[in-house]
């Protein structure tokens, strides 16, 4: 039975029944409840029915809850079995429960350590997304864009006209080949998007792929053939790649790359390659697509993100590039669900795509500059991390630094949930008692890493000068409590 709440306002003798996340319910009549004192303060958006002489009527609440304002009187907070004793239209449905396929899912990393981080007390160096500016460039054609009619409105599904061919100008160059871009490109919301537009496409249930298994890991953080090898046979219908990779920084070699294009090859295996981060690679790697490597066009679809490469992780939209025999299942799906992304996102990524286009072998080129700029953050934020006497994995790419946080023996045996991994705990006592906030690394694990790694947290270095240095006084003033 779900057990969703609402609360009860009484307002000039009128009650209010106002529930979360629940928006058309009538309710003919509310039977008198128990009446407590005032109420200060109720969650900004919800949905509020009003009973009016044994009527019911509908209405929204405003952003926030001013119109009750003072008029309002908090009764009590209900459960769903208290709503289960109203009359049959005011019932809870004991059939309307979650579909089976979320079920487990409920409780999510980013929602509850960002919950966290979000008292303004805290530095926050969990959640991936940056606090620096992104070019200015990128937000004045945004702003110029708004203000042109014909782009307020719907545009082609599957990718606007403008910045499909912006990416296939761009990514024409690393592929060595001509891309179509209305079949071998879709244009995504984030690159979270393409990979359920590419999973629902292409991988049914019970297909088998191994992603994030063991086959990962090892104490100096290479590819193990043989493991990796033991997870293939005849009936893998898929990889899931990640380069330069979140949350190691791990930027995978030529040699690695061709041991999964061989598997791939050999097993007829498909390989989504994510490679959002693919400009944030530091001084002595190289990042490389698989999709490049002999054989594996056919067979790869290449995922790429706005938010990462241009600092708007806001902007959610992302791409995927491919064959078209593989492109036109995502596009299938992407027409069966959310059909288009916002038209002036795109033409905005559009015309700061061309920007960079033209001066690729600039400095100034953001697609250099960015890493430039990051290498400095990374190594500073790898540093101060020393300092406190962590050991932290340098990454070669991308914007976090993992280290085994266990070697500051932390005590957490205030921490309330004793079932919850280290990691977990970790972060919530960093987070309340030092007011810096992570996220703990085993929240990116199956069952059968988490013991690995979950001596490990997160943080994240794509952070103005400020917030660093905000980072710097917390860690310094640690580590002289420690000595
Ligand atoms: C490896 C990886 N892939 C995909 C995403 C999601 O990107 P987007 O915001 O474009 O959906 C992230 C975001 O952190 C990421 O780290």
């Amino acid at each position: 039975m779900l057990e969703s709440v609402g609360i009860q306002f009484e307002i000039n003798d009128h009650e209010f029944m106002v529930k979360p996340n629940i928006s058309c319910v009538t309710f003919p009549s509310i039977p008198q409840l128990e009446k407590t004192r005032l109420c200060s303060r109720v969650h900004p958006v919800l949905e509020c029915c009003k009973q009016v002489k044994g009527q019911t009527s509908m209405f929204l609440a405003q952003r926030r809850l001013c119109s009750l304002d003072s008029r309002a009187k908090f009764l009590k907070t209900i459960s769903s079995s208290k709503i289960l004793g109203l009359p049959t239209s005011a019932k809870m449905s004991l059939k309307i429960t979650n579909a089976k396929r979320i079920e487990g899912l409920d409780s999510n990393v980013w929602i509850e350590f960002t919950k966290l981080a979000a008292d303004p007390s805290v530095v926050n160096l969990g959640q991936g997304l940056p606090d620096i500016s992104p070019p200015i460039y990128v937000k004045e054609k945004l702003s110029e864009i708004a203000a042109i009619d014909s782009l307020n409105q719907y545009t082609r599904g599957f990718g606007h006209p403008s910045l499909v061919k912006a990416l296939a100008c761009l990514y024409e160059k690393f592929y060595q080949k001509q891309i179509n871009p209305n079949k071998e490109i879709l244009v995504t919301v984030g690159a979270y998007g393409s990979l359920f537009n590419a999973i629902q496409g292409l991988i049914d249930e019970g297909d088998e792929k191994p992603v994030n298994g063991k086959k990962w890991s090892s104490s100096d953080w290479t590819l193990d053939p043989q493991e990796l090898a033991s997870k293939f046979n005849s009936k893998t219908k898929a990889i899931i790649l990640n380069t330069p990779h979140n949350p190691i920084g791990k930027v995978y070699t030529k040699e690695e790359l061709q041991v999964i294009a061989d598997l791939c090859i050999k097993y007829d295996t498909l390989c989504l390659s994510d490679e959002v981060y693919e400009w944030l690679v530091y001084t002595g790697n190289k990042h490389l697509k698989i999709a490049t490597f002999p054989g594996m066009w056919e067979r790869t679809i290449t995922i790429g993100s706005a938010g990462k490469t241009f600092s708007v992780t806001g902007w959610k939209l992302g791409w995927s590039i491919g064959p078209n025999h593989l492109i036109k299942h995502l596009q299938t799906v992407q027409q069966n669900t959310i059909y288009t992304c916002a038209t002036p996102l795109q033409e905005a990524l559009a015309q700061a795509f061309w920007i960079d286009i033209k001066r690729m072998d600039d400095p100034e080129c953001y697609f250099n500059s960015l890493p430039k700029e990051l290498e400095v953050k990374r190594d500073r934020m790898i540093h101060l991390l020393e300092s406190l006497g962590l050991k932290p994995i340098v990454p070669d790419g991308g914007y976090f630094i993992i280290a085994d946080v266990s070697l500051l023996d932390a005590d957490l045996s205030d921490m309330k949930d004793s079932n919850e991994p280290y990691d977990y705990k970790f972060v919530k006592w960093m987070t309340k008692n030092k007011k810096l906030s992570a996220i703990p690394v085993s929240a990116f694990c199956n069952a059968e890493t988490k013991l690995q790694f979950e001596k490990f947290v997160r943080f994240c270095f794509i952070k103005k000068d400020s917030t660093l240095d905000a980072a710097e006084e917390i860690i310094k003033a640690w580590t002289r409590q420690k000595s």
